[in-house]
C-alpha cells in the first residue's frame, strides 16, 4: 500500500529579516496510511500549521523529502502541483473560507473549475455534484443562501462539501472546530469520521481534546514529532 503522505527528515526554515531566522520544523518524520483519521495536537508555535501547508503542498520544505501519494513533491512543476491539489486534496480551515458573494451552491461547485480538461466535467454535472455533497453534510436546504446567512456550524459543513467535492484522497482539516460551539464541533467530527469510514484519509490538527476519539494522536513540539 502507498502511503497518501511521506515525509522525511523535515526541515522548514523562515527568514524573518536582518539575518533572522525561525526553525519551524527540525528534522520531521511523518507517515500516515491510507484511510487514517490523525489528529496532530502540540502547543502553539510548535510547527503544526507549516506542517499542513507542506502536506498540502501549498509551501516547499527547506531540506527534506515529500511524497503525497506516492509522487515526489520536489520534481513537481508548478501546475503539477497545482493540479495536484486540486484532485487530492480537500482543505478545510478554523474561518471556512467561503466566497462570500456565491451562493453555498456554487461555493461548492468551485473547485471543480480547477480540475484538468480529462477530469473536466460540464456545469450541469458539476452542480449535481456539487448539491450531492451538500446532502451529504445535510444542508439540501441551504443551497441557494449566501455564506452570510448561515450559523458558523453550517458555514463549516459547506467548507466540508466543498472539500468533498473532487473525491480527494485525503483532507486536511487546521482547527475546523476552532470557531464553534461544543455541538456544532460535534456534528463536524461526527462529519469527517462518516466521511473517514466511506475511505477518505483525514489529517487534523486541532488543541481540542474532545475531539481526538477514535482518531490516531501525533505530538508535535519543537517542530518534531514525539515518539507514540
Ligand atoms: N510565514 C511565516 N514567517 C515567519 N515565521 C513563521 C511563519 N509561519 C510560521 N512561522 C513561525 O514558525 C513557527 C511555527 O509556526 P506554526 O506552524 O504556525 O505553528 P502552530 O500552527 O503549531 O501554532 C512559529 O515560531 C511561527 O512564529
Ligand atoms: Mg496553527
Amino acid at each position: 500500500m502507498t502511503n497518501v503522505v511521506l515525509g522525511k527528515e523535515l526541515w522548514k526554515r523562515y527568514n524573518i529579516g536582518e539575518g533572522i531566522q525561525v526553525h519551524a520544523l527540525r528534522g520531521l518524520n511523518i507517515t500516515v496510511d491510507e484511510g487514517e483519521f490523525i489528529s496532530i495536537m502540540g502547543p502553539s508555535g510548535s510547527g503544526k500549521s507549516t506542517l499542513l501547508n507542506l502536506i498540502g503542498a501549498l509551501d516547499n520544505p527547506t531540506k527534506g523529502e515529500l511524497f503525497i501519494d506516492g509522487e515526489k513533491i520536489s520534481s513537481m512543476s508548478e501546475s503539477e502541483l497545482t493540479k495536484m491539489r486540486a484532485e487530492k486534496i480537500g482543505f478545510i480551515f478554523q474561518t471556512f473560507n467561503l466566497l462570500p458573494a456565491l451562493t453555498v451552491r456554487d461555493n461548492v461547485e468551485f473547485p471543480m473549475r480547477n480540475l484538468s480538461r480529462d477530469k473536466k466535467v460540464d456545469k450541469i454535472s458539476r452542480i449535481k455534484r456539487a448539491e450531492e455533497c451538500l446532502e451529504i453534510v445535510d444542508l439540501g436546504h441551504r443551497m441557494d443562501y449566501l455564506p452570510a446567512k448561515l450559523s458558523g456550524g453550517e458555514r463549516q459543513r459547506v467548507a466540508i462539501a466543498r472539500a468533498l467535492v473532487n473525491h480527494p484522497k485525503f483532507i486536511l482539516a487546521d482547527e475546523p472546530t476552532g470557531n464553534l460551539d461544543s455541538e456544532a464541533s460535534d456534528n463536524i467530527i461526527k462529519l469527517l469520521h462518516h466521511i473517514n469510514n466511506e475511505g477518505t484519509t483525514v489529517i487534523m490538527v486541532t488543541h481540542d481534546k474532545e475531539i481526538i476519539n477514535n482518531t490516531r494522536i501525533l505530538k508535535i513540539r519543537d517542530g518534531v514529532i514525539e515518539p507514540e
